[in-house]
């Protein structure tokens, strides 16, 4: 009786931990094998969407941060490109945006595309505050860190990592009178550009 007992209570300690390891919490480490979860690194010329499309049309994910302490937001704002010799992603990040703070504080960013039939997930992001709810779960988003430490997506389809470049608030007094007045009427927080040279570029 007694043996059963201690056996009862070291299944249900083991179930207890199995449970724990696979409820509540979506984020999983990658650790060095971004390749073996069906990710295949490219290069930067080897991405084949036409950025408009990309950028203005599909919509991505801007992620910043680290395991435990991240955010990301939905932009379409954006640009692809080469600047100082080196391939360039640049975002443009309001004030108002919890994202905004992430930008600041880590060196690196990461942008991702995803496929068409997460349209939906990608507007709850675009409207959603990480100051307010656990965004990556409210999407139900797989978060995959790159050996740099830095958040993708299971779920995503292109994933460019950034190591920040140069960063800057738009000066208002630079603007065209149209803009200014947008951002006084909105009373949103002027943008900052963040310029990101494209360390590592993955698609699936
Ligand atoms: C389609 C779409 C595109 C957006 N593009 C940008 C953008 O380029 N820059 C920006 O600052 N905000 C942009 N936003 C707004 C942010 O995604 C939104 O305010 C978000 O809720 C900010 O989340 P956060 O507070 O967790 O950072 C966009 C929203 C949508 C729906």
């Amino acid at each position: 009786m007694h043996i059963f007992g201690t056996m009862k209570r070291i299944i249900t300690v083991i179930l207890a931990l199995a449970m724990a390891m696979s409820c509540g919490n979506n984020r999983k480490a990658s650790g060095d094998a971004l390749a073996a979860k069906a990710w295949q690194e490219i290069a930067p010329t080897e991405v084949d969407l036409n950025p408009v499309q990309m950028i203005d049309r599909d919509w991505l994910e801007v992620s910043a941060g680290m395991e435990g302490n991240m955010n990301l937001m939905t932009i379409s704002w954006g640009t692809i490109g080469e600047l100082w010799g080196k391939p360039v992603f640049t975002v443009f990040v309001s004030t108002s945006r919890y994202t905004h703070k992430f930008m600041e504080e880590n060196d690196y960013f990461t942008v991702t595309h995803f496929p068409e039939s997460m349209r939906d997930k990608l507007s709850y992001l675009g409207r959603a505050s990480g100051r307010d709810e656990d965004k990556v779960a409210g999407a139900g988003l797989t978060v995959e860190f790159t050996d740099l430490g830095n958040p993708i997506y299971a779920e995503a389809d292109l994933a460019i990592e950034c190591k920040k470049l140069y960063g800057q608030q738009f000066d208002a007094s630079l603007m065209p009178e149209e803009q200014r007045q947008w951002y006084e009427r909105s009373g949103l927080g002027i943008h900052y550009m963040y310029i990101g040279e494209i360390v590592h570029v993955w698609k699936k």
